[in-house]
Order: C-alpha cells, then sequence, then structure tokens
C-alpha cells in the first residue's frame, strides 16, 4: 500500500488510527493556499510525505541514471570544447542528484536506503533515461529537448508547497538553463551544418520523440496521484498541460530549423490552443518504467559498478579506516 517509501513507526500509528487529525489537516491546508513552504519538522499529513519522497527520491534517481547516456559520450565528443562542456553537464546533472536526495532525506529515508531501492528495481526513475544515445545527435537532442523538457517541469514544481524539494529546485534551473544552451548551440550547429549532420540530427529526433511525450507522466485521466499532488501543491501543472507547455515553446523551435517530427498529427488546435498528436503508444511507456526499456538493465548494472567501485571512498570519507578495503580486490 505504501510504495517504497519511508513510514515511520510513528505514521503508522497516525494510519492506524481512524484519519488525519482534522484541525491539524485543516491548519496545513490553510498553510499551503496562503503560499507558505512546509518545512521537514512542520507537521504534515503522512500521504503528503510518502507522495513527496517517492516524487523527489525518483528525481533524484533520473539525475545520476541521467548522467549516463550522455557521460557514454565524453570520450568521443567532436572537439575538446564540446567534451568540457559535456563534462561539466555530466558534473552537474550528478550534482543536481546530490542536492535532491539531500531534499528526499529531510523526509527520513537515508540515502543507502533509496540507493539501494534504485539497484534491485524497485524505485522508478524517468523513462527517457532508458533509451541509448545512438550518435553524436542524440546528445545535442538530449541538452535541448529532454534538458528543455526537464526545465518545464522543474520550474513549475520549484513553485511548490516543500521548502527543502523548491530551494533544491531552483538551484537546480539556473544550471539546467545554461544545459539548455549548449544543448541548443549543439542543435543549431547540426542543423546548419553538412547534409549528414542533418540526417543525424532528424534521425536522433525521430528517435526521441514519443519518449519525451512520455516524460511528463501518463494523460490526467490515467494519472494516479495528481490530484493529491495538485491539491498539497507538489505539483502546479498536471502532465497534460505540463506536455502542452513544452510542445508549445519547442515544437516552433526545431520546426524553424527546418526540422520535423514523426508524427503527421502533431498540430497545435487554433481553437483550443492544446496540441495534439498520435497516440505515443502508451504500452512503450509502462513497458520502459516498469524495468523492461532498451536500456534499463545496463542503466542499472553501471550503476551497480559505480556502487561497489566507489565503496572504498565512501567508507576513507566516513574515517572508518577499519573496514578500509579496495573495491575491487
Ligand atoms: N518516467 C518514469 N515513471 C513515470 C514517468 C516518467 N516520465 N511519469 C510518470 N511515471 C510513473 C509515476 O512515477 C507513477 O509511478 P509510481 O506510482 O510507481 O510512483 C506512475 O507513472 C503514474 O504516474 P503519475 O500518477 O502521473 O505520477 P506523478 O503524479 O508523480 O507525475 C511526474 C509524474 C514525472 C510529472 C512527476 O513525478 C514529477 O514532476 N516528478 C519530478 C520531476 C522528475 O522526476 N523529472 C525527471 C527527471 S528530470
Amino acid at each position: 500500500m505504501y510504495g517504497n517509501a519511508y513510514i515511520s513507526p510513528e505514521d503508522t500509528k497516525r494510519l492506524n488510527a481512524t484519519q488525519e487529525d482534522p484541525e491539524n489537516l485543516a491548519e496545513f491546508e490553510a498553510r499551503i493556499a496562503r503560499g507558505e513552504k512546509i518545512e521537514p519538522h512542520d507537521w504534515m499529513p503522512v500521504e503528503y510525505k510518502r507522495q513527496l519522497l517517492r516524487m523527489i527520491e525518483q528525481h533524484a534517481h533520473s539525475e545520476i541514471v541521467g548522467a549516463l547516456p550522455e557521460g557514454t559520450w565524453i570520450t568521443r565528443a567532436p572537439n575538446f570544447r564540446r567534451k568540457l562542456a559535456l563534462i561539466a553537464k555530466v558534473q552537474d546533472e550528478i550534482g543536481h542528484g546530490q542536492l535532491l536526495y539531500s531534499a528526499a532525506e529531510t523526509l527520513g529515508k537515508s540515502r543507502e536506503a533509496m540507493l539501494h531501492d534504485l539497484l534491485i528495481g524497485k524505485s522508478k526513475y524517468s523513462n527517457v533515461f532508458n533509451y541509448p544515445a545512438e550518435t553524436w545527435a542524440d546528445v545535442a537532442v538530449i541538452g535541448f529537448l529532454v534538458d528543455g523538457a526537464a526545465i518545464v517541469n522543474q520550474v513549475i514544481n520549484s513553485k511548490g508547497s516543500y521548502g527543502p524539494y523548491c530551494r533544491a529546485l531552483e538551484r537546480i534551473c539556473y544550471e539546467e538553463s545554461f544545459h539548455l544552451k549548449q544543448g541548443h548551440d549543439n542543435v543549431v550547429y547540426l542543423a546548419t551544418g553538412s547534409k549528414k549532420q542533418r540526417e543525424m540530427l532528424q534521425a536522433a529526433i525521430n528517435r526521441w520523440y514519443r519518449p519525451l511525450l512520455h516524460f511528463f507522466g501518463p494523460p490526467d485521466v490515467a494519472s494516479e496521484h495528481s490530484e493529491k499532488l495538485m491539491r498539497w501543491k507538489v505539483k502546479l501543472a498536471s502532465n497534460d498541460d505540463m506536455r502542452n507547455q513544452f510542445l508549445d515553446q519547442y515544437v516552433p523551435k526545431i520546426l524553424e530549423l527546418g526540422l520535423t517530427f514523426p508524427d503527421p498529427n502533431l498540430r497545435k488546435n487554433p481553437d483550443t490552443g492544446i496540441w495534439e498528436f498520435s497516440d505515443p503508444d502508451w504500452d512503450e511507456f509502462k513497458r520502459v518504467i516498469s524495468g523492461n526499456g532498451p536500456c534499463n538493465a545496463e542503466r542499472l548494472a553501471v550503476r551497480k559498478y559505480a556502487e561497489e567501485a566507489g565503496k572504498w571512498v565512501r567508507l576513507a570519507l566516513t574515517r572508518n579506516t577499519d573496514s578500509y578495503v579496495t573495491p575491487l580486490a
């Protein structure tokens, strides 16, 4: 019933009692209505805590797994300037993971427990990072469109009700906006380059189109958590609204470069202002987020290796010299 989020014995007692205390709940909801931030030591409903932890934990995992597809291109970047920018970006993404794990820890689950749940395949992370970066153009598309999608989502979430998450997101958004610039620069460079470069870019856009539509989650009618999250202002826009905002901002930018999307039905309805598109195959989305995408096994294997190989660093940092071991001994 409670997924993998941390529920303390005290929380369980509260849940076993008939309901949350109505006075506490009313005061909590009034604070949210007034636009106040909820801080870790404030009273909060168990379900609010559970939902936040689920979401922030998944977000943190997405950052550290998200560094992997692009990370595979550091050694193959086409020139020194691109290599430097990519190294810095990948490093930033790992840093975002650190910020988000710290925010999630304020809700009572340790970083070790979160990483454990990621490695055993219990925790989710974003669908988009389970696809390969086949060519350098995928790096460009990730930097522009995946980071662009992430910014749409994160700018909205940063206005939410939980203080530590919002503060982490504000910092993340500053850095993401630089990632977006390098992604845009990379896309424009390829789009205005040789025929081969344009073809490579178009092929990458075709590959990322559907995963990008999936990125914002299932359609509102099928979204399990949106209602509660929006009531408590953890989410300030629905999945469909965020997806629409993304299409509104980024489709014209791709079209103006003379590139296309692989969907004849993609269009903005002039009467409603809403973007319409073909069914992006929600079964594929479900397969990918439940561990059966093209790269899920590879991503977790790399994370497991990193965990093992980095063990001696963690031990050294905690000065636990008695059990100091070399990782691969
Ligand atoms: N990738 C993987 N899983 C996803 C997903 C995605 N793009 N979108 C939705 N899901 C999962 C949800 O986590 C949930 O699974 P769970 O019940 O096992 O936790 C399920 O699909 C149902 O979706 P929904 O009820 O719509 O989830 P939600 O209300 O949490 O909304 C997000 C989904 C992604 C919009 C929301 O969680 C969010 O804003 N997260 C923070 C930002 C983030 O993680 N960004 C990704 C990396 S930059």
